[in-house]
């Protein structure tokens, strides 16, 4: 889907800057699948409400065609986004997609599923991101739900500055995006910026937001954000309540892509224990005694 626009700018008078820059980790999941963990357990509190986001990229089908077989999840959601590659969903709830070039798939786990995530591809380039955005306590336990956008069902429009926006979730410009989410109110942008552009976005005072260079180098305030690096932006209403900011501003250095992703922080308690997020020790004893039990996906 592409729109042409320009009618709704979002100007931003006070740009937040950068509150500090992350380098991923290097790690492996599922059967040997190489990945980068960019934002880690150490941030789920200060990036509220997001929990995680894995970066995997490379030509070597050693690093990828293990996949990740099944596998459970409770309390949140995952949205895997495909830049290359193919990549086959199967889980409990007896979904089945396949995820392919420029496609999302948004997974809510709710009160538990069983999936796998297998590649379908013997050799080529392997390259995504899955992202876990956290479920507010009273929806922790909800019926389980799937959903696969294909890339041309995600909202596309290129600003007069050239940049291209695909709008995953939330709003950028005017042009909803393809999910929308109460509470959380997530963005999810993937910016695609020639040599030079500038891009804003406004961004509500209260949401955490950040954003993933992936290709080329971003200038971000006074900062210089390179490829394979995550600037955390500062708060939008900070506690000595001096300066109020209202989004950010963008602007490459060379040809760029990007994420932009920003939500209402939940402010509850985080309890984590490997695919499970609950609230509470209690509820992750629960979730690790369901799933023995083979109560979850029923
Ligand atoms: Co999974």
């Amino acid at each position: 889907m592409t729109t042409t626009i320009d009618l709704t700018r979002e100007t931003v008078l006070q740009p937040r800057g950068v509150e500090r820059q992350v380098q991923g980790v290097p790690t492996s999941d599922g059967a040997g699948v190489k990945l980068t963990r960019v934002l880690t357990h150490q941030l789920q509190r200060r990036l509220d409400p997001f929990l995680m986001l894995d970066a995997f990229g490379t030509d070597n089908p050693d690093d990828y065609i293990g996949g990740f077989p099944d596998h459970p999840h409770r309390g949140f959601e995952t949205v895997t986004y495909m830049i290359a590659g193919r990549m086959r969903h199967r889980d409990s709830a007896g979904n089945e997609g396949l995820l392919s070039n420029g496609g999302v798939q948004w997974m809510t786990a709710g009160r538990g599923i069983v999936h796998s995530e297998l590649p379908e591809q013997e050799s080529g380039a392997m390259e995504g991101f899955q992202l876990w955005l956290n479920l507010p306590a009273k929806d922790k336990m909800t019926a389980p739900g799937y959903r696969d956008i294909q890339s041309t069902d995600i909202p596309e429009f290129t600003t007069d500055a050239g940049v291209q926006v695909r709008v995953i979730a939330g709003a950028s410009h005017g042009v909803a995006g393809a999910v929308q989410r109460e509470h959380t109110e997530p963005l999810y942008l993937d910016l695609h910026l020639p040599a030079g552009a500038a891009f804003e976005q406004a961004l509500p005072e209260g949401h955490n937001a950040f954003v993933y260079v992936y290709r080329g180098a971003l200038r971000i305030g006074g900062q210089e954000v390179a490829a394979q690096r995550m600037a955390v932006l500062e708060p939008g209403a900070p506690l000595d309540g001096h300066a109020h900011f209202d989004g950010v501003r963008l602007q490459a250095e060379g040809d760029t892509r990007a994420l932009l992703i920003a939500g209402r922080p939940l402010n509850e308690p985080i309890a984590q224990y490997g695919p499970f997020v609950m609230n509470t020790n209690a509820e992750i004893f629960q979730a690790v005694e369901d799933f023995r039990a083979g109560r979850f996906g029923n």
